[in-house]
């Protein structure tokens, strides 16, 4: 890689301000100072105002999200799902997806940020699975209706389809592939029904990890990985 986005990936430096940091001669490579920010760095020694500058393998976490989080990556009210991971990681990660405040499970993090366009992208259609505990009965036809897509308040288009299982009456396993705002809220409250808790079991073919305790992360695996770009582990 050029050496000027070297030291944009490895320092809060911007590309212009690495330019004038290049330029003002405050970066050697082995030992020398190099001016030019078109120089191909490979596995050389590069520094910057003397600090030696790597750059860290992209990180990828899935993270048990608990109740009273919030999925970006600065908090107001409530704390940032960021604080539950080391400090040192945090710059540059941030959650491929978002869970609202009062749902839990699976939220992947990373700081790859062309990978966690690929788990977003609506166009990938990567299922999410959530179990959901209902206020009421589920309705008898409520399968069917989201089968074959259903209207929510305020959208034009209908949901894709999604599939139902049912646990008991009041639970379910429901499978969506897009993403809108509150979806399943929001799909429960359009057939009259409620949901009174919210858990995200999966992504994709990223499944949670029944040893992680609310709160807890671990790092994926390569095969979990690339299971976003193949569609299946
Ligand atoms: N759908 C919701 O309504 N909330 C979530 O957190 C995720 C999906």
């Amino acid at each position: 890689m050029r050496l000027d986005r070297f030291l944009a990936e490895t320092t809060s430096l911007t590309r212009s301000m690495a330019k004038k940091a290049l330029h003002q001669g405050l970066v050697t490579v082995n030992g020398e100072v190099v001016k030019k920010g078109d120089v191909q760095i490979t596995d050389q020694e590069v520094r910057y105002q003397g600090q030696v500058l790597s750059l860290r393998a992209p990180l990828y976490l899935m993270l048990n999200k608990p109740e009273g989080y919030i999925s970006s990556t600065e908090g107001d009210l409530h704390p940032s799902v960021l604080n539950l991971v080391p400090p040192e990681w945090r710059e540059g990660l941030h959650p491929a997806g978002r869970l609202d405040l009062d749902t839990t499970g699976l939220l992947l993090l990373t700081d790859d940020g062309q990978w966690s366009h690929r788990v977003t992208s609506p166009r990938k259609e990567l299922g999410k699975i959530y179990r959901v505990w209902l206020a009421d009965d589920l309705g008898h036809s409520v399968a069917d209706q989201f089968a074959e897509g259903i209207l929510l308040k305020g959208e034009t288009k209908p949901t894709r389809p999604a599939t139902l299982e049912v646990v008991s009456s009041r639970e379910v396993l429901l499978q969506i592939h897009e993403g809108k705002y509150h979806q399943v809220k929001r799909m429960f409250a359009a057939v009259g029904n409620r949901v009174v808790k919210l858990h995200r079991e999966q992504v994709g073919e990223i499944r949670l990890d029944p040893q992680l305790e609310p709160g807890q992360w671990r790092h994926l695996t390569p095969k979990e990985i690339s299971s976003v770009d193949q569609g299946r582990l």
